[in-house]
């Protein structure tokens, strides 16, 4: 049985913390036994500091708090720590495999019901940019946790 998992994003600022949240808000909805929940960068520009703003606003109108949350970057024993690895794009799904040798790094839109891509960049846009991202998270977590269960 599957009981981690890592979300990846660029920046570990604005779509891996949110994704972050919104897994924790599901499991504790969920009553799922414990599941270890954390989110990494493939990029180091913003180790150290809280979700962006736009990420911190959008959780909090649901009620999640992600605001303790702090980034930092990937690293290579992630690939030893984390059983499931989910990338928030292409760019950092490739970016994953090479930082940690996993083969089976997933997409986070793999378990969108609504169709495959990748969750759009919302850094430097404006508030519907969050709430887009949201939205995708929180859709795709059902499936995502589907197969910590089943695994
Ligand atoms: P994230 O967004 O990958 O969803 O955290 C970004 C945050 C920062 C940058 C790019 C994307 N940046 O280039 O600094």
């Amino acid at each position: 049985m599957q009981r981690s998992v890592l979300f990846i994003c660029l920046g570990n600022i604005c779509r891996s913390p949110l994704a972050q949240g919104i897994c924790e808000a599901h499991l504790a909805r969920r009553g799922a036994g414990h599941v270890a929940v954390d989110s990494a960068g493939t990029g180091a520009w913003h180790v150290g500091e809280a979700p962006d703003p736009g990420s911190v606003r959008i959780a909090a109108r649901h009620g999640i708090d992600i605001s303790h949350q702090r980034a930092r970057q990937l690293r290579a024993d992630d690939g030893d720590r984390f059983d499931l690895l989910v990338a928030m794009d292409a760019s950092n799904l490739v970016n994953t495999r090479r930082a940690t040798g996993r083969d089976d790094v997933v997409l986070l839109r793999d378990f969108d019901p609504r169709g495959r891509g990748d969750v759009p960049d919302p850094w430097g846009g404006g508030g519907d940019g969050f709430a887009e991202v949201y939205a995708i998270l929180d859709r795709s977590m059902p499936a995502l946790l589907d197969r910590l269960d089943d695994a």
